[in-house]
């Protein structure tokens, strides 16, 4: 059985398993260990390197990384929901000298869509598909015909003034208490905006909410077709794993 480790780094958990690379399923029951609450470098690499050796994995398996930041050959970007100092960062380096071995990094929205498009949701999807990940903000990752366009930014559109994650993640329905009802008009909005934007053939709403998708979805008033992702939570750990075991820069 081909497989690879994927690691999804959130901001509430750090989470790894094999992934079976012929089903897209985990190998292994999954390991969650909280994010540190000073999510620096080391100290979330630190819990990287904690989970790989849990799994005692061997020197040929792929590791692949998905972080909640765009990725550029190696490096951070900007960080938004973890420690500033996070940003300028090379990832990839941080992550290897803990781990002791070289990792493939990819965005965590871009491991769910890639994950979604190869496994799930999207699998055989042509055209443009576009994956939203709703959570602690909005991720975004756009496959069209297979290729994925990496480091899309979609959850930080500025829309009526403010970054469009502040209004309509679902961490934020969470906080402000909102009714799947309320959050579907700021959803409206937000999906709006980028269907006008980039008229995809499918969007997939995945994270955690995705498993309520039922409770939002009549409250999304957008000319277009949006369906639940299916891998849920898992999606960023089976598409770092494919996209290392695939190469991925
Ligand atoms: C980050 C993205 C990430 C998304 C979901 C955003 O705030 O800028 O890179 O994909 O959150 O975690």
């Amino acid at each position: 059985m081909p497989s690879a480790f994927g690691i999804d780094i959130g901001g509430s958990g750090i989470k790894g398993a094999p992934v079976d690379l012929e089903t897209g399923e985990l190998a292994a029951e999954r390991l969650r260990i909280p994010t540190p609450e000073k999510s620096t470098p080391d100290a979330v690499a630190e819990v990287c390197a904690q989970i790989v050796r849990e799994f005692g994995i061997t020197e040929e398996t792929p590791i692949g990384i998905a972080f909640p930041a765009p990725i550029r050959h190696g490096v951070v970007a900007f960080i938004a929901n973890l420690h500033q100092s996070w940003k300028g960062v090379n990832f990839t380096e941080v992550m290897s000298k803990h781990i002791g071995r070289p990792v493939t990094a990819v965005n965590d929205a871009d491991a769910a869509g890639y994950a979604e498009v190869y496994y799930g949701a999207a699998k055989g999807v042509e055209g443009t598909v576009i994956v939203t990940t709703l959570g602690t903000g909005i991720g975004s990752a756009i496959v069209v015909d297979g290729h994925l366009l990496p480091n899309t930014e979609l959850g930080h559109l500025e829309i009526d003034g403010y970054d469009a994650e502040k209004r309509a993640a679902a961490s934020v329905r969470t906080a402000e208490d909102l009714s799947f009802e309320k959050w579907g008009k700021r959803l409206t909005r937000y999906y709006g905006h980028v269907n006008m934007l980039f008229s995809p053939d499918l969007f997939v709403i995945g994270g955690g909410v995705s498993k309520n998708f039922d409770k939002f979805i009549g409250y999304i008033d957008v000319d277009a077709a949006f369906v639940p992702a299916q891998l849920r939570n898992q999606a960023g750990i089976v598409g770092a794993a494919r996209l290392a075991a695939d190469g991925h820069h």
